[in-house]
């Protein structure tokens, strides 16, 4: 079949560039399909079209893959890149022994406190280019190291500056020296309205040593009616309130799950009853984000991801890049981990650290007619957020472990590795 030029087809006037010769396209769509000789283009910031490479249209522009695998950007859902500060010395006892604790997060507290804007806004810049460069394409990061409202609101305003997403997590500690329900109501209330302006989510640390299952469902209560989205910290440390305070107040996630019984499994598998998984249609639960480079560097077990997945709960992977629990924006690494400890297969591994990413961050869906372009999967409309692997197929990333595989990355059409 002969296609006409892409700016007569498309009217758009923008450029165009074709990526061909594609060894394998994992494109993560509605039909999860995966393409071998294949072609790519992109147009401005979207996708306008993929097909076999003998079927490609002429671009303005073209990249010869030369065999190479190309992906949808990494979609990481869950960070904490708004902090100052190191704590090696934490990590070091950890590694000697000694047992995550959420008290850490003052350490972090403090040394944000004491930086300025500028030293702020440039480490979480960092981080930013830290991922982008190995694939991330779009990412969210969370509040939670201010702890209080000037604190909260900066982090907020420089969150929203930086990422794609922000999430307010005033409910991450209750700061030394303060009560924990006078606190709480802070966060539900002038630290709310502070930080509302910069923030489409929330979030609480629901665990033993954070915040309790009544001060969580004030502060999701309290969010829930300013109109943001929510989501959970919930079933780090042992099985607690999180999972079940998640599904009740329809959270779009609960994150780490950990430890999770069968009744919690059960519970977020029936979110996601009205959803048909082979179309990405019908109505969408709580996905369950598993942090394997989290779970890693505190020495919780993994979260069962096989067990969710085969109980029919769409999950998520994602870096949880954090001075604290998890100081890595790898989710290669975290694919990688997926794959080789918790049993997942390279497809479902791909699909949750992308198209799983964007389910949780409500991004998941969206083309040329709709007000934003879908992230974490290839179609047409799409963004056209591409990761291209040094390797023939996404296989690699398992079977080549701690291998940097990104070769080229395209972030809203723009060339960024
Ligand atoms: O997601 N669990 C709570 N929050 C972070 C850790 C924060 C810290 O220890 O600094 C997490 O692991």
């Amino acid at each position: 079949m002969v296609h006409p030029p892409l700016n007569n087809r498309f009217m758009s006037g923008q450029t165009s560039t074709l990526i061909s010769n594609i060894g394998e396209l994992m494109t993560q769509d509605a039909e999860h399909r995966v393409l071998k000789d294949a072609a790519v283009v992109i147009e401005g910031e979207r996708i306008a079209w993929i097909g076999p490479a003998s079927e490609a249209p002429s671009a303005d522009g073209h990249v010869d893959a030369e065999g190479r695998a190309v992906l949808p950007g990494w979609v990481d859902s869950h960070s904490h890149l708004i902090f100052a500060g190191d704590r090696t010395a934490e990590f070091e006892a950890r590694m000697a022994g000694q047992s995550y604790s959420a008290g850490g997060i003052a350490v972090t507290t403090g040394a944000t406190r004491a930086a300025s804007d500028e030293e702020l806004t440039r480490l979480a810049a960092g981080r930013v280019a830290e991922a982008v460069s190995q694939g991330t394409t779009y990412l969210e990061s969370k509040t939670g190291y201010g702890l209080d409202l000037e604190n909260e609101a900066r982090s907020a305003r420089i969150a929203a500056a930086t990422v794609d997403e922000v999430t307010y997590l005033g409910a991450h500690l209750v700061p030394a020296g303060a009560d924990a329900e006078e606190y709480t109501d802070l966060v539900c209330g002038p630290m709310l309205d502070a930080v509302r302006p910069y923030v489409k989510w929330a979030d609480v640390f629901c665990e033993r040593g954070a915040f309790t299952e009544e001060q969580s469902r004030r502060v999701l209560t309290a969010c829930r009616d300013a109109g943001l989205g929510l989501r959970v910290h919930g079933n780090q440390l042992g099985e607690g309130p999180g999972v079940q305070l998640a599904v009740e107040f329809g959270a779009a996630s609960v994150d780490h799950v950990n430890y999770l019984s069968a009744a919690d499994i059960g519970a977020l598998a029936g979110t996601w009853s009205g959803w048909d998984a082979s179309t990405g249609t019908g109505t969408r639960g709580t996905v369950a984000t598993c942090l394997p480079a989290c779970d890693l560097s505190t020495r919780q077990p993994l979260a069962p991801g096989r067990a969710l997945i085969d109980a029919g709960v769409q999950i998520a992977l994602a870096a949880n890049c954090n001075p604290g629990t998890s100081y890595t924006s790898s989710i290669a690494f975290c694919v990688t981990t997926a794959v080789l400890q918790m049993h997942l297969s390279v497809h479902e591994a791909v699909r949750a650290a992308t198209y799983g990413g964007a389910l949780a961050l409500g991004r998941e869906s969206g083309n040329d007619v709709d007000g934003e372009r879908a992230v974490g999967s290839i179609a047409v409309g799409h963004r056209a957020d591409l990761h291209m692997l040094k390797a023939p197929s996404a296989t690699h990333l398992a079977y080549r472990p701690g291998i940097p595989l990104t070769f080229a990355v395209w972030r809203a059409g723009v060339r960024a590795v």
